[in-house]
Order: C-alpha cells, then sequence, then structure tokens
C-alpha cells in the first residue's frame, strides 16, 4: 500500500489541501480562454482541483497511481463525464483539450520523460497547466519517500516545456502555504504549438 493509499481516506479533511488546490484551480480558469475543455487531471488524488474545475468542464478524467485516491475520486463524482482511473499515461489512448497538474511533478522523478508523455496526450492547442512547490529545502514534507524534487525552478521547468513544443502563456505564484514556514506555489500555464 502506497503512502497515499493509507492517506486518501482522510485527505480532503485538511483544510490547507482544499485551499490550496482552489487557489489553484482558480488560478488555472483566469490563465485559460473562455471554453469548456475535455480534461485530464494528471496526479489527481481525490479530485480536490478537478471538481473544482466542473464549470469549464466538458469531461474530466483523473488518472492516479493510487487505488484509495481513485476511490475517493470516484465516491465524490456525481456524473459519468467525471471520473478516475488507476493507470498511467502510456496506458491511456485518449487526447485532451486540457491537463492539469496539481502538486504531482514532484513525485516524478524523470520530468523530461513525464513532460514528453504529457504533450502526447494533448490535442495541437491544447492547455497544459502544472502547479508545485518552488524550490524549497527539503522540509515540506516530513517524509521524503516518494518525494523526487524539493520543488523546482519555475524558469528551468519553463525551458523544459519549450524544448517540447510549448509556448508559455503565463507563470505566477497562486498561493503559499504556510507550515513551520512558507511555501510557495507555482501556477505556469502553456498551450502546445499547433
Ligand atoms: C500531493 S498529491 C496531490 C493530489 C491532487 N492533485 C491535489 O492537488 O490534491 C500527489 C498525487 O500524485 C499521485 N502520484 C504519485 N506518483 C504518480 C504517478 N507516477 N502517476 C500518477 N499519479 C501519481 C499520488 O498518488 C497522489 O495522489
Amino acid at each position: 500500500m502506497s503512502s497515499f493509499d493509507a492517506r486518501a481516506q482522510e485527505w480532503d479533511k485538511n483544510q490547507r489541501r482544499r485551499e490550496t488546490a482552489q487557489k489553484i484551480a482558480s488560478a488555472i480558469k483566469e490563465c485559460l480562454p473562455k471554453s469548456r475543455y475535455d480534461i485530464l487531471d494528471f496526479g489527481c488524488g481525490t479530485g480536490l482541483v478537478s471538481f473544482e474545475l466542473a464549470d469549464i468542464a466538458k469531461s474530466i478524467m483523473g488518472i492516479d497511481t493510487s487505488a484509495k485516491m481513485v476511490e475517493q475520486f470516484n465516491k465524490k463524482s456525481g456524473s459519468p463525464n467525471t471520473k478516475a482511473y488507476q493507470t498511467s499515461l502510456e496506458e491511456l489512448s485518449d487526447t485532451f483539450d486540457l491537463i492539469v497538474s496539481s502538486m504531482t511533478f514532484h513525485h516524478i522523478k524523470d520530468i523530461e520523460a513525464l513532460i514528453k508523455e504529457l504533450a502526447a496526450k494533448l490535442r495541437p492547442q491544447g492547455f497544459i497547466c502544472i502547479a508545485d512547490l518552488v524550490r524549497e529545502d527539503g522540509s515540506f514534507h516530513s517524509d521524503s519517500t516518494g518525494v523526487y524534487h524539493f520543488g523546482f525552478d519555475p524558469g528551468r521547468l519553463i525551458q523544459s516545456f519549450e524544448k517540447h513544443g510549448f509556448i508559455l502563456q503565463s507563470s505566477k505564484i497562486v498561493h503559499t502555504i504556510q507550515k513551520h514556514k512558507a511555501f510557495d506555489i507555482f501556477l505556469l500555464c502553456f498551450q502546445k504549438k499547433p
């Protein structure tokens, strides 16, 4: 059982997580053209961000490695158009016009490979919005098992996305999580070149 499986049932009880997801979701909506999107939420967890995007969604698919997170997501969904799966990007045959990912990139070892896989799932001129920690000193997680990056330098991440055919739409600090100290959260929005 992964540490996320063990925490899935209690995940949404944490006010700090709910507030972070709300801030990220409203910043995502601000950076996108008004439309309705087929959305993929990569590392969806219990859907804290996904469900906040319902008003801009035609459909929402969440994917996550944690079976228990996926279970919680699907318990909360009242619509067949909003569903989560325990699967990987490679196994996915669908494509999307918006991909979002919140607080998941720091759990992925090979970011270059991930960006390439995400690009393959995005339709031409589709959007991708990534939110995560700005580079930190490693103290954000009390247990760093499964944490491959102590946050990111947004400038370096922008370069990686641009290398894979994305055009930066906006780069912002959208929230600051207060723990024993302050941790900034960035949101990067890109559009895929036609
Ligand atoms: C910190 S949680 C964030 C959950 C959600 N996005 C949110 O903002 O509330 C990170 C999530 O990424 C998932 N995850 C970790 N590695 C993953 C991978 N390789 N592919 C998909 N999901 C992954 C975990 O199971 C967990 O649900």
